[in-house]
């Protein structure tokens, strides 16, 4: 038998964290043909036995069943030798995982999500010395079962590759997620050392989810918005519902940073969301306006739950000239204006234009940052993700100039 592949090597690295991914058995086959310099070997077959097949744990059987016959297919027609392990896995799989359609119907998968960082990297804060950061996901196969949150979309990875690309414009800072899902992009700003981290869904099985993974992950989860915790391993979930979002509630949260993946997509509630948006991104605080006599009046855009606008709270600066940075009560050093990161793919124009109208009305600017702040490409091995279809704005208040 020939040496043992090295798990480190880069090829080998794709292939594994394409099974764990759950990727097509199309795309795990072209691995696995790197690996061997063309054909999927019986070194590469013994490495994909040891490190995925030997001990199938909390694996999807249906996906294991079905990426073994096409494997063992390709050897087949390639005139390889199938090793009789995976022969007989196959086997066992034939005769006690029968029915897939059942299965997935409403089935939740544990996928583990692998970010490879390339060669250069091992300065940057969020790199792992491996150079590899895995995260398990328990997610849902079919993506409408349990709402759109269960699944993991193109605009999260995205994101995720974002947040891990760019570390210090997260790291220290009260980051605040809407529609937030798995949590993946969570995982990845309580890895780059986000002072607090606040994930939030309108969507109650999401929510659940969600709170599940961060727990998969070692991370301890906080429901109470009131509740102040310095533990580094805290992530607080909120449900929150665009359409219903007081704004009290939302200037309780104060983020710095606002983040959002795949949420431009719903006409209906577009409105809603740049409402939240725009009242967390006006964030100014009855000091900033003691420091800064000029800044005065009310906001007429900003409603409270119960229609009334709010003559306590949101205070107008548009027609002043007031730097982009406001004093916090809890010291008074001043700080940087928040901002807002949305990533998204265009599947409708009209929305996408809509969204934009409704962002001017609300008097927000907005940056398409694609080119400028283009994340590393630390998800390369993924055939069903392509880094290329999707956009990334940033969002900042025009009231705060
Ligand atoms: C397409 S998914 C994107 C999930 C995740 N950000 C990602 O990219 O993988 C949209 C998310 O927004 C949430 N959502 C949709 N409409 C919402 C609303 N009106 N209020 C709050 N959350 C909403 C959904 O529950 C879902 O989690």
């Amino acid at each position: 038998m020939e040496q043992e592949l090295d798990p480190s090597l880069p090829c080998c690295q794709r292939l594994l964290s394409a099974i764990l991914a759950m990727e097509t058995s199309e795309c795990v086959i072209s691995h696995a043909r790197v690996c061997g310099g063309g054909s999927i070997t019986e070194q590469v077959q013994q490495f994909i036995w040891d490190h995925c097949l030997s001990t199938p744990g909390d694996f999807h059987a249906p996906y294991l069943k079905n990426f073994l016959k096409k494997l063992i297919a390709q050897i087949e027609f390639d005139h390889g030798h199938v090793l009789d392990n995976l022969y007989e896995l196959y086997a066992h799989y034939m005769t006690s995982c029968k029915d897939e359609s059942l299965e997935k119907r409403d089935a939740r998968v544990s996928k583990k999500i692998s970010f490879l960082f390339p060669d250069g990297c091992s300065k940057l804060q969020s790199c792992p010395h491996s150079r590899v950061l895995v995260f398990p996901l328990q997610c849902s196969l079919n993506m409408l079962e349990g709402g759109t949150g269960c699944s993991i979309w193109t605009p999260g990875l995205f994101l995720s590759e974002f947040v891990l690309s760019r570390p210090e414009l997260f790291s220290n800072k009260t980051c605040f997620e809407v529609g937030s899902g798995v949590g993946l992009t969570g995982l990845c700003l309580a890895h780059v050392k986000a002072s607090k981290v606040i994930l939030s869904d309108g969507d109650l099985s999401t929510l659940a989810n969600m709170k599940f993974n961060l727990e998969l992950n070692h991370l301890n989860v906080e429901a109470d918005m009131q509740q102040s915790n310095n533990d580094q391993n805290m992530v607080k979930c909120l449900y929150l519902l665009w359409e219903s979002a007081s704004v009290s509630q939302l200037q309780d949260i104060m983020p710095d940073v606002i983040l959002g993946a795949d949420v431009i997509y719903d006409p209906v509630y577009q409105p809603h969301l740049v409402r939240v948006l725009a009242i967390l991104l006006n964030r100014v605080n009855l000091s900033f306006c003691r420091q800064h006599a000029s800044c005065k009046g009310i906001s007429p855009n900003i409603k409270h739950d119960n229609g009334e606008h709010n003559h306590d709270h949101a205070i107008d600066i548009s027609n002043s000239k007031c730097k982009a940075s406001y004093y916090d009560d809890s010291n008074s050093l001043p700080k940087e204006a928040p901002v807002a990161y949305i990533s998204y793919v265009i599947r409708n124009i009209e929305t996408f234009n809509y969204f934009m109208s409704l962002g001017e009305q609300a008097n927000l600017d907005i940056v398409d940052l694609t080119d400028s702040l283009k994340p590393l490409n630390l998800l390369s091995y993924m055939q069903s993700y392509n880094q290329a279809n999707v956009r990334l704005l940033r969002i900042t208040s025009n009231n705060i100039e």
